[in-house]
């Protein structure tokens, strides 16, 4: 018998209260960096974000979020045979923020790792947790999407400073006899590494090169907009769909414009986007399953839509995923 894997519980988690434009540009006058709530709104829709106190940690809020994704399937974090998060964030150099959301769960002895590839890492990691379920490595898998990014941001430059916010979102992924994951496809091309980057590490006890987010963003958002357009197409052949049959478009949230000039290239109605960056800000490998926790808990996505998820970020990366709900 075939075996596919399907979503059957959705997550998400956001910490403490959210931070609006107004609040954030005073903070930063104080420091003598003039932004706007007017320039943040215009350029990319943000209006909130949600940070992270100095204690709390990636692999903590991927958990509060796989404790509600769990809830959501009917499943007991014992019932969880692999663990993939997706992060660029995690708590240490290692062990992976996946083996610490395993020890928090209490889910010993289940395949735990983590994946990165920045803003697609989401979608890297359905794919990834989908071809482990459908080659009988798994039954019940945790996929997480999970960020501190305002742990790496630089609150000097307001070009970027004002973009980002933290947050966590998880899928638990079960095999199935039906299909469930559709397709997926993912890419990557490391010759644009320069564009989007936080080029520093940790070496013999200090901190080695730029610890901060850098990027050129208009040469990001050039890419994201034909990517986006050109993945989502793939994916959708690679399913034998066609466009008109996607329910719902959840990329990844980063600016409202790129959305919207998504969804018109390919052609599809604006009220089939989900948009969450108005309220979370762009949260890296988090913002996929954050819009995605938000529509199936409002009711806007039911079983048997069909869900084209999309990342892009550093790397440059970029994938889909499409879902049978
Ligand atoms: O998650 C990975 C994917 N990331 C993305 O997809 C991000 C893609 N890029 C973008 O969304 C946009 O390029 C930004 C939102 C980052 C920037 O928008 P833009 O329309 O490309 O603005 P810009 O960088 O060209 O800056 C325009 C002006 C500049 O001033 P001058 O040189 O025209 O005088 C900036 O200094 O806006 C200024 N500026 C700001 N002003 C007020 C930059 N940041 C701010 C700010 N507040 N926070």
């Amino acid at each position: 018998m075939t075996v596919y894997s399907r979503i059957v519980g959705t997550g998400s988690y956001l910490p403490g209260e959210p931070v609006d434009n107004e609040t954030l540009a005073r903070r930063l006058a104080a420091d003598g960096i003039e932004t706007s709530d007017e320039w943040i709104v215009a350029r990319t829709g943000i209006r909130q974000r949600y940070l992270a106190g100095p204690d709390v940690t990636t692999s903590q809020l991927a958990t509060e979020a796989a404790r509600r994704a769990l809830d959501a399937a009917g499943l007991q974090a014992g019932d969880i045979d692999l663990i993939v998060l997706a992060t660029s964030t995690p708590d240490w150099v290692f062990p992976s923020a996946a083996c610490l959301v395993q020890k928090a769960l209490g889910a010993p002895g289940c395949a735990a790792f983590d994946v990165q590839a920045v803003c697609s890492g989401f979608v890297y990691a359905m794919a990834t947790a989908d071809a482990l379920i459908r080659a009988g490595n798994a039954r019940n898998a945790l996929v997480i999407g999970a960020e501190t990014f305002s742990r790496i941001l630089d609150w000097s430059d307001r070009g970027t400073c004002v973009l980002f916010g933290d947050g966590a979102g998880a899928v638990v992924l079960q095999a199935s006899p039906e299909p469930g994951i559709l397709a997926s496809r993912l890419h990557a091309d490391g010759s644009h590494e320069s564009i989007l980057r936080t080029a520093g590490n940790v070496s013999g006890g200090n901190i080695t090169g730029h610890p901060f987010l850098t990027m050129d963003g208009q040469a990001v958002f050039k890419l994201a907009v034909g990517v986006l357009d050109s993945v989502a197409r793939e994916t959708v052949a690679a399913a034998g769909l066609e466009l008109g049959s996607i329910d719902w478009l959840i990329p990844h949230q980063a600016n409202v414009r790129i959305l919207k000039s998504t969804a018109k290239k390919l052609g599809l109605p604006p009220e089939r986007v989900v948009v969450t960056v108005d309220r979370h800000a762009n949260t890296s490998a988090a913002s996929v399953p954050l819009a995605l926790d938000a529509a199936v808990r409002d009711g806007r996505i039911r079983p048997g839509h069909h869900v084209l998820m999309e990342g892009v970020g550093g790397g440059f990366t970029w994938g889909a995923v499409l879902a049978r709900m």
